[in-house]
């Protein structure tokens, strides 16, 4: 069965010693965490080592970096490269998610190469899609977000996406406060694991995590991730709160 998992991203958000005690009261919570549940804590750069060393024997538990730059190495002065990741030993990288699409001009080919050197690595994107407001209101997010797929993922090999972890995560329902209803969620997720099975046969869409995001909140959390295409949440401004993460993180299937 496909990992169900609650993945947290920080965003800029929190100091080092509020993100260890954020981490602290998580990993100390009871957390009803078996091997087919996985949290994921997408932490700024500088607190990568520090919050992964603290869930040092916790199982289940990971650290994620939010981004990483398309490049091997070289003169990209403030980038952090996958190499650089993997040396501190990360092995999960939130890729395009729709603010970087948006404030850093990331596009689906940037986000192409970016996959690739993550598995040139050996590190697991998380990689993010979704539609603007216009898009859904225009009714076109199921080709829209079909496009994403296509363009930053189709080079892959079927071995490359057994497994892989997609966050869909509508842009208007981002730190909005407004989510996506459980059967819109349910719909679109449908949709991407027919377009990646339409590509590369059932059996790895199946393998497929695909995450919601967008106002993942305890309150609804329970009945998204019950829907059955949705294997979790990618969850910015709840993951902030230790309570609120601890229910999100027990609401999993
Ligand atoms: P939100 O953010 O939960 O605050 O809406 C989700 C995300 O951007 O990943």
């Amino acid at each position: 069965m496909r990992k169900q998992i609650a993945a947290a991203n920080w965003k800029m958000n929190l100091t080092l010693e509020q993100g260890k005690a954020l981490t602290e009261e998580i990993a100390q919570a009871d957390l009803d965490l078996n091997d087919n549940r996985l949290v994921i804590l997408g932490v700024p750069f500088p607190y990568l080592v520090t919050i992964k060393e603290l869930l040092t024997g916790q199982p289940n538990m990971v650290v994620a970096a939010q981004n990483c730059y398309s490049k091997k190495s070289g003169a990209f002065t403030g980038e952090v490269s996958a190499t650089m990741l993997t040396s501190i030993g990360i092995q999960y990288v939130i890729i395009g998610h729709s603010e970087r699409r948006e404030y850093f001009n990331e596009t689906n080919d940037m986000l192409a190469e970016k996959v690739n050197i993550c598995f040139e690595n050996g590190l697991k994107p998380i990689f993010c899609c979704g539609e603007a407001l216009e898009i859904r209101e225009a009714g076109t997010q199921n080709s829209f977000v079909e496009n994403q797929l296509k363009e930053s993922l189709f080079h892959l090999s079927a071995e490359q996406l057994t497994g892989f972890i997609i966050a869909y995560e509508p842009i208007w329902a981002i730190g909005t406060g407004k989510t996506a209803t459980s059967a819109q969620a349910q719909e679109i997720q449908v949709h991407i694991r027919a377009v990646m099975a339409a590509q590369y046969g059932a059996e790895v869409a199946e393998s497929i995590s695909i995450l919601y995001g967008g106002s993942v909140k305890a309150a609804n959390a329970k009945e998204i991730f019950g829907q059955p295409d949705v294997d979790g949440g990618l969850v910015g401004g709840a993951s902030l709160i230790a309570d609120e993460f601890v229910l999100i993180i027990n609401g999993l299937k």
